[in-house]
């Protein structure tokens, strides 16, 4: 009997659906917020998976802060990131995670069910904490103390990163614009001390050798720490945008990054920085292409300086390596 009542209520708690669940969860900003985004408006009845619902406080505190809630656009395309279509139940998690959201970029989850559970946003956002779990009939909403933001372009992030000797690279190197549109791609980023480090033969390069060095830092695809972490090494997808191979390895304690041209590898500082469909890992070194014969027979994917290439690769590898 005592039985048949609990199972019996577990169907009629499970079976809310996600506007009665966020009535339940009394996340009354965002669902009058909800009711003027029309977009979000009609996915909301049959929306199957996670929501993230940030308590009237935490959108307060946005608005406050300079946030248009009557920009229409802008709404949807905060709203939107607090939708995944991955149903995250949060529970038995430990360690870190990354949900796609509707939105097209991640959110970043880390910490334990048993500890509490943090989801991160844009670089230099605050982290937000997941402070109540409701199950309702396609998914999960887990209300946030605060208002996840969506990360801002790979080049906005790297200044707010203070990566500034990158940023001033890139610049350079005539590649802001190109980096500016970069989607579905991994950049390993130097520190300023990187760069510091390499500041008499970076001074020598031409623009389109300062080109070479800074492309093989641009890996295809979305590369989380995690998955270097599982793979121990990911051989197939360490290809730079320059067609030379990086190795890309865990070593049990450490992510690890190295070009042909380094010759200790260079250790990544910041894991998993979100930008704007790129994915930022802050790396200790300079990345440096291979010598001579390793850079000849790879051929170049990005441009055609296998010349520049040579040179740079010579004048580097001199400086640094001998
Ligand atoms: C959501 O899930 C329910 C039940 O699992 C299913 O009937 C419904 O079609 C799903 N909705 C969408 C939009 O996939
Ligand atoms: C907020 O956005 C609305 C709609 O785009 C616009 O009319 C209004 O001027 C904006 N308010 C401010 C303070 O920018
Ligand atoms: C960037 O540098 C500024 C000024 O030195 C400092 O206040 C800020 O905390 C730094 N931010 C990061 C993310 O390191
Ligand atoms: C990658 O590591 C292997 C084995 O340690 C080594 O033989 C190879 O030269 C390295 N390649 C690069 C590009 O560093």
């Amino acid at each position: 009997m005592k039985f048949l009542a609990s199972a019996l209520l577990a169907s009629v708690v499970s079976a809310a659906s996600l506007i009665d669940t966020l009535t339940t969860a009394k996340a009354n900003t965002l669902i009058a917020l909800v009711k003027t985004a029309p977009a979000v408006l009609s996915a909301v009845p049959t929306f199957n998976g996670t929501l993230f619902a940030p308590t009237d406080d935490a959108l307060a505190a946005v608005v406050k802060a300079g946030f248009n809630a009557s920009d229409i656009t802008a709404l949807t395309n905060v709203l939107t990131y607090h939708l995944s279509a991955t149903a995250f139940s949060g529970a038995s998690f430990d360690g870190t995670g990354f949900l796609t959201t509707v939105q097209g970029n991640e959110v970043k989850a880390s910490g334990s069910s048993a500890k509490g559970i943090k989801v991160s946003s844009a670089f230099g956002t605050p982290d937000a904490n997941v402070v109540k779990t409701y199950p309702y009939d396609g998914g999960f909403v887990h209300v946030v103390d605060q208002v996840l933001i969506p990360p801002s372009n790979v080049v906005a992030t790297a200044k707010a990163a203070n990566l500034t000797s990158l940023v001033n690279a890139i610049v350079t190197a005539g590649l802001a614009d190109t980096v500016s549109k970069l989607s579905g791609v991994t950049i390993l980023a130097p520190t300023n001390a990187a760069f510091d480090a390499i500041a008499d033969v970076a001074k020598t390069l031409t623009v389109e050798q300062l080109k070479q060095v800074l492309l093989l830092h641009v890996l295809p695809g979305n590369i989380h720490s995690t998955d270097i972490v599982k793979a121990k090494s990911i051989p197939a997808a360490a290809t730079s945008a320059t067609g030379q191979t990086l190795n890309v390895t865990f070593d049990g304690t450490n992510v690890l990054a190295s070009g042909a041209g380094n010759k200790a590898a260079a250790k990544v500082l910041v894991a998993d920085v979100l930008a704007d469909k790129v994915l930022v890992h802050v790396i200790d070194t300079v990345l440096l292409p291979g010598a001579a014969p390793a850079y000849a027979t790879t051929g170049l994917k990005v441009g055609s300086a296998s010349g520049a290439a040579l040179g740079v690769a010579s004048a580097l590898v001199a400086a640094l390596v001998m």
